[in-house]
């Protein structure tokens, strides 16, 4: 069976991954340095599928530890490339870290797969390649703008770099997903999102509010360009969005890919508004969610969401779990994690 290398496989996208590729048959490895997730997710993981991914902790911006690492382990046939620093704001205040981490992991993890014979890539992109797009949906001909912040920026410039070394390495065939906003958690309450201190994203701060964790949701702006004044997101199922990973990662080994470097948008087609999100939280878990509207934030879009029209032909992959679902799964894990029954 074929051997995958997921790198960040313990974080919130990657450890849900890490599940999907195993109930797909495949063996997995994980490398992560838990600088933001947490070693028992091996266990959890685990729980689910009957079955220990391999794990080691290391930094891949170490080039002679990833070197190293594909020295020791010559049955690695594709990679999934997660690990990365994600924070917005706070790449803002350490530029020189994110580009550091992000940018070096992925030159490491090139470099090493072109020396050990590996072909295979699916990168952790982000819709934030787009900024803020003059026509929606967003398709993956809608140009890319520049970055916000020095976060979207490693998105943009490592995209470029897989582009290029592709174009150099014609046996290596890289494979970016543009995320649109990954929400929810396993239906299993096993594995979900644990962000360390205060959430920055708008659903770990719906349900650590709904826990009694917050006071109450602040609501970034309300005279935005929209319906209902607050800005529109495509809010995606990371179990949805683990799935993706999977088919992409089959089309490459089956040779399926239609070119060695290839993009998509993986979301659902469809935009809500915060006010909309915060509605259907409330009328799925029937839990009360106390907010207030404030200003603005800082560098946010009004509204974005995908075409996913490539991604449906090409991957044959397709957003399923209603967003229903998906809150649930996510209040689910938060209650979990706090013991509230
Ligand atoms: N929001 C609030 N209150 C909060 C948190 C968020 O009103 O407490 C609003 C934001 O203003 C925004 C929406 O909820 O309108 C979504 O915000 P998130 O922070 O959840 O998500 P973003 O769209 O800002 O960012 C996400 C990822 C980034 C990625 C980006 C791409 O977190 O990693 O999508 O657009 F780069």
């Amino acid at each position: 069976m074929s051997k995958i290398l997921v790198t960040g496989g313990t974080g919130f996208i990657g450890s849900h991954t890490v599940v999907e590729l195993q109930e797909a048959g495949y063996d997995v490895i994980i490398v992560d340095d838990l600088s933001n997730s947490k070693a028992e997710v091996v266990d959890n993981i685990e729980k689910i599928t009957g079955k220990r991914p391999e794990f080691e902790n290391f930094d891949l911006s170490n080039r002679a530890d990833v070197l190293n690492f594909f020295l020791r382990h010559k049955d690695i046939d594709a990679v999934i490339h997660f690990a990365a620093f994600k924070a917005v704001g706070e790449s803002v205040y350490k530029p020189l870290e994110y580009y550091r981490n992000n940018l070096n992991s992925l030159m490491n993890i090139l470099e090493s797969m072109k020396f050990a014979g590996v072909r295979n890539l699916v990168f952790s992109s982000s819709c934030t390649v787009y900024g803020q797009p003059e026509k929606l949906p967003v398709t993956e001909s809608t140009p890319r703008l520049p970055a916000e912040s020095p976060y979207g920026n490693t998105k943009t410039v490592n995209e470029d770099i897989i582009r290029d070394f592709c174009a150099a390495e014609k046996e290596i065939n890289g494979l970016a997903l543009r995320y649109f906003n990954p929400i929810g958690a396993h239906p299993s309450s096993l594995i979900g999102e644990s962000p360390v201190g205060v959430p920055n994203n708008l659903v770990p701060y719906i349900t650590q509010t709904a826990a009694g964790i917050r006071k109450e949701l602040s609501i970034f702006g309300n005279d935005y360009d929209t319906p209902d004044g607050t800005p529109i997101r495509d809010y995606i199922d990371v179990v949805d969005l683990s799935k993706a990973h999977v088919v992409a990662i089959r089309r490459l080994m089956e040779g399926k890919n239609k070119s060695n470097y290839e993009f998509f948008n993986v979301g659902t087609g469809r935009g809500l508004s915060v006010l909309e999100l915060v509605n259907a939280f409330k009328k799925s878990t029937g839990v009360d969610l106390p907010y207030k509207i404030v200003g603005r934030r800082a560098g946010d879009i009004v509204k974005i969401w995908a075409d996913t029209t490539l991604a449906n032909t090409e991957l044959g992959w397709k957003a399923e779990v209603p967003i229903e679902q998906t809150l649930l799964n996510a209040w689910n894990w938060e209650k979990k994690c706090r013991g509230i029954r």
